[in-house]
């Protein structure tokens, strides 16, 4: 499976979304996450990223790793998403910030 994870944080540019053929994103607040029983793994999406929020499970960095169940828990109560939308008025100023965990809205 595949995982979002920290720089999609404020960020939700929803390019990853367009490109999924099982429609496995599901939509907070200001993070998006994979549902990890959905995805087949077919790697579109991780390219579409502008901020290369999106890893393979295998490959999520180390200080990444609480994002593996963070996806499958949050994939079972937030609504699906399966259309690319208007990012937050300020995401571009988000974009480069690291350790913004604390910024996460469930
Ligand atoms: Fe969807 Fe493929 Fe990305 Fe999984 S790897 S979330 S199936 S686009
Ligand atoms: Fe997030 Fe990147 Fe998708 S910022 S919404 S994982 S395109």
């Amino acid at each position: 499976t595949f995982v979002v994870t920290e720089s999609c944080i404020r960020c939700k540019y929803t390019d990853c979304v367009e490109v999924c053929p099982v429609d496995c994103f599901y939509e907070g607040p200001n993070f998006l996450v994979i549902h990890p029983d959905e995805c087949i793994d077919c790697a579109l999406c991780e390219p579409e990223c502008p901020v290369d929020a999106i890893y393979s499970e295998d490959e999520v960095p180390k200080d990444q790793e609480e994002f593996i169940e963070l996806n499958a828990e949050l994939a079972e109560v937030w609504p699906n998403i399966n259309e690319r939308i208007d990012p937050p008025s300020d995401a571009d100023e988000w974009k480069d910030v690291k350790n913004k965990r604390d910024q996460l809205d469930r």
